[in-house]
């Protein structure tokens, strides 16, 4: 090393390094850094110092090795100083900094399908229906035969069903509070379980309507009630079928009820969901509606003027509907002389994605954020 190098003022100009380099250093991590590049053994700039003192005379030695010494011992003294502090407003173990920035909660919302449910269950309760569940696994009786359904039925060829493997014998929820004639004929004792429900296959529940004959065997019209409910059918995946999909029923009975009491109700609800829409009823079969009619709105995307989503009809179809089957109220012991009444069947998701304008009913059972983040809160 160069004479000039070892002269008072490299070492003052390494001071004011240090100084800066000390006065940088915020952290506990840092000052280690600060620590080894003065002071490490291998590389260390003061190290080196003391290292080339050796090539000098014998009295520039003495004279330059003082001031290095002294150099070394204020940046330890300082290092150490400054190690304290460091240590004392080190915070504690645990502690919370209440200073931070609150963390914005992802906030949850609700599913659009749930929302769609909750909105019809709001009309018809204002309207002063009944809402209920029923049960997912149901029995043949209930899901076909009381819904004049019988055994080799074509109509059962529309739900293709979900069989359990192994019966539930006796059906699966409630007893037989009313038993009709032909079922006293049939088993004898009044109360006792029809046989038709003894040797029944139980099933997953194709649709809600099985709820309508579960209500009106154990309870005395009037009837007015809505079902929301889960049910399953041997589909496969597709833009328009999930093997689960959700369906809410209605039925309402009583003396002098008419297919323009069913109109009026989808009147109410329809404009409620869709807003201004007209509405209307449309020739259909159900076997356990007499007549059966499927209720369309008219298309939203051309106002009914024919349009591609409306396959140039200028209607949407919505739900299947009619007046219940003289068939069915003698299946649960109601009068069909006396009463008259109302059914429907909706499915949720259809509603969802017409409101919502939603292609494809999987994305509502992806549950990706990116998809359910575009519903409102
Ligand atoms: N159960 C029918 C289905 O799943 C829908 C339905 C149609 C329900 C007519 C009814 C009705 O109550 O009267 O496709």
């Amino acid at each position: 090393m160069s004479e000039s190098t070892l002269d008072r003022s490299a070492i003052d100009a390494l001071r004011a390094e240090f100084d800066r380099r000390l006065a940088d250093a915020a952290t506990e991590h840092a000052l280690k850094a600060v620590q080894d590049e003065f002071l490490s053994r291998k590389s260390g700039s003061i190290t080196a110092l003391l290292k080339s003192l050796g090539t000098l005379p014998p009295d520039d030695r003495r004279a330059f090795g003082a001031l290095v010494n002294d150099l070394k011992s204020d940046i330890e003294t300082r290092l150490g100083e400054k190690k304290d502090a460091l240590e004392q407003s080190r915070p504690p173990a645990g502690a919370v900094d209440v200073t931070l920035p609150a963390r914005t909660l992802p906030y949850g919302r609700v599913h659009p399908l749930m929302r769609v449910r909750q909105q019809v269950e709001d009309v018809f309760s204002r309207m002063g229906y009944e809402i209920l569940e029923g049960p997912e696994v149901e029995d043949d009786f209930h899901n076909f035969e009381a819904l004049n359904m019988p055994p080799d039925h074509p109509a059962r060829d529309m739900q293709d069903t979900l069989y359990l493997g192994v019966p539930i014998v006796g059906g699966t929820w409630g007893t037989h509070r009313v038993t009709t004639p032909a079922e006293r004929r049939a088993d004898g004792a009044a109360g006792s379980l029809p046989r038709a429900q003894v040797s029944a296959a139980t099933l997953l529940r194709t649709h809600t309507s099985a709820m309508q004959i579960r209500y009106m065997k154990t309870f005395r019209p009037p009837v007015r009630i809505i079902v929301p409910g889960r049910v399953y059918r041997r589909d496969n995946l597709d833009l328009s079928h999930t093997p689960m999909f959700q369906q809410i029923e209605g039925l309402v009975v009583g003396e002098g009820i008419t297919l323009a009491d069913l109109k009026g109700t989808f009147e109410a609800l329809l404009t409620e969901i869709f807003g201004d829409v007209k509405i209307r009823l449309r020739p259909s079969f159900f076997p356990y509606t007499e007549p059966s009619a499927e209720i369309d709105i008219s298309c939203r995307s051309c106002s009914g003027s024919g349009c591609a989503t409306c396959k140039h009809t200028g209607w949407i179809e919505i739900l299947g509907s009619g007046m219940v089957h003289p068939a069915v109220f003698e299946a649960v012991g109601y009068d069909p002389e006396t009463v008259t009444g109302f059914a429907f069947g909706v499915g949720i998701e259809r509603l969802a994605m017409l409101k919502y304008g939603v292609d494809d009913i999987r994305l509502f059972y992806e549950n990706d954020v990116r998809f359910l983040d575009q519903f409102p809160l």
